[in-house]
């Protein structure tokens, strides 16, 4: 069975490729448009079922708490930069800007995670209760989609 990092990590390959489709739209094309829906989805429920599952559990140790404090002080980072593209015209000449420190910030974001955070996460959690958030992320992220 797939333990959470694999899960999570196999999630962040698949948002890395559509950060760099959508890096290379241009303007108020069909695309662009296409690929922010398809992005701030798939973004809102991989972040909430990531937080109901795996952060809730690195929070619960106290060797994790300041770990998965700090991951979710980026999420809400995130959520307001995606706030702000979504106030912004596709054809403005912001949209691009504000998106590329959008992509910047996340880019940041999951090689932290992918680094530091499951470094800390695997000294913490079992491998069965590693297996049991892969599972358990996958339905909640489905629920939340
Ligand atoms: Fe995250
Ligand atoms: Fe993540």
């Amino acid at each position: 069975m797939a333990t959470i990092y694999e899960v999570l990590k196999k999630d962040h390959d698949s948002h890395r490729e559509v950060l760099n489709k959508l890096d290379a739209t241009s303007g108020d094309s069909p695309e662009r448009e296409k690929l922010y829906a398809t992005m701030k989805r798939e973004l809102e429920a991989h972040t909430a079922a990531e937080e109901e599952t795996f952060y809730a559990t690195l929070m619960a140790k106290p060797d994790g708490q300041e770990k998965a404090r700090h991951s979710v002080s980026e999420h809400k980072e995130a959520a307001d930069l995606l706030g702000e593209l979504d106030e912004t015209e596709f054809s403005s000449p912001g949209w691009l800007a504000r998106f590329r420190k959008l992509k910047e910030e996340l880019e940041h974001h999951m090689d932290e995670e992918e680094n530091e955070v499951f470094a800390r996460a695997r000294k913490l959690i079992a491998q069965p209760k590693a297996e049991e958030l892969g599972s358990e992320f996958l339905r909640r992220k489905r629920a939340e989609m």
